[in-house]
């Protein structure tokens, strides 16, 4: 592993994304993510892991928290990314993450964190006791993401101002030590369009893993009866005809969630609506999703049981994590003036 990742590091751009385990994973993190990374992987040197750290911006149950660590990772595999061509891991057991990010968190300023529409959105809902970690929180994605050299990010729209704040800095420090970047100044991927799953209760906003209503997302751990249900009670639109149009939200995600999991056109799955209604659709959805989501769900279960293997998934991943990190943070100590050990 260590060796076929070195030589894929030569030869390949580094591509790295991660998911928080503050909760379980959905239909939306799976065709906007995990899907997407799963057919990427082979192309790109592909670092993907667990961000706990970011978990604890917001309060987690410690036993939930290392579940959902576990769960995340074996969602990743059962997703299809394979643990010997990509490196899988979990933040907290790269250390190099939280001291870059006080080193980056130092070269950041109060006014450009503040600008961060995610910070604002969730400050407003915490009341009067905000965390700090909210406010550097794109501070450690930044440390996440330039360690490794990067090169492409695919995130989701809400991700992309993080980026650009992720580039402002490696330019900032670059432009501090020219003799020798730092850094790779690194791009977003930001998905197709027809990645971007909305909550099935308002399909104006994005699914949600963190949502409180739980009938808004479909969870990959979800059974097949939670999913039908789910779907239909999902929130349609006025009218009775199934098509594609703005002004009709809930149809949109509907017919997109299907066009995502069967790889059929839009047109095409409008054109075999012609004359049926909207309960014909979120039956048929809730089959699709059905068959997709199984036998995730079943082999999610089957790997979160077998403890042994994931560990030995987070051991390796954090050996190849570390030697790649360590190397960009001995660098960044040298150039700031610290004395390296
Ligand atoms: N902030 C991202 C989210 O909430 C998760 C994340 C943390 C991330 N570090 C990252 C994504 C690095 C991409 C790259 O979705």
């Amino acid at each position: 592993m260590a060796e076929s990742s070195t030589q894929q590091s030569q030869s390949k751009k580094v591509m790295l994304s991660a998911v928080q385990p503050s909760n379980r994973l959905t239909l939306g993190n799976y065709l906007g993510a995990l899907k997407i990374w799963a057919q990427l992987q082979k192309d790109y040197d592909c670092i993907f892991f667990a961000v706990d750290m970011h978990a604890i911006t917001s309060r987690q149950d410690p036993e939930e928290l290392r579940e959902q660590t576990y769960r995340a990772l074996a969602t990743y595999i059962a997703a299809g990314i394979d643990p010997d061509q990509c490196i899988l891991f979990a933040q907290s057991h790269v250390p190099a993450h939280a001291q870059l990010a006080w080193v980056l968190t130092c070269h950041s300023y109060m006014g450009e964190l503040s600008r961060m529409t995610q910070f604002k959105d969730k400050s407003a809902k915490q009341g009067t006791n905000i965390p700090s970690g909210l406010f550097t929180y794109p501070v450690l994605m930044a440390a996440d993401i330039l360690l490794y050299q990067t090169e492409l990010v695919p995130v989701g729209e809400d991700q992309k101002q993080h980026i650009e704040l992720t580039r402002d800095l490696a330019i900032r420090m670059n432009n501090l030590f020219p003799k020798a970047p730092l850094f790779k100044v690194p791009e977003p991927y930001i998905p197709p369009v027809g990645a971007r799953i909305m909550s099935l209760q308002n399909p104006l906003a994005k699914m949600s893993k963190s949502d409180p209503d739980v009938n808004s997302a479909i969870y990959l751990s979800d059974s097949d009866d939670t999913i039908l249900k789910k779907l239909k009670r999902a929130v349609t639109d006025s009218g009775s005809e199934i098509v594609w149009d703005d002004e009709k939200p809930g149809i949109k995600n509907l017919l997109t969630i299907q066009a995502a999991l069967t790889g059929k056109k839009v047109p095409d799955l409008v054109a075999g609506y012609v004359g049926k209604q909207y309960g014909h659709l979120k039956i048929e959805t809730a089959e699709i999703c059905i068959q997709a989501i199984k036998p995730i769900r079943d082999e999610v279960e089957r790997l979160t049981k077998d403890k042994t293997y994931l560990t030995q998934i987070l051991k390796k991943g954090a050996q190849s994590a570390n030697a790649r990190a360590q190397k960009t943070l001995d660098q960044v100590y040298k150039n700031v003036g610290f004395i390296l050990p």
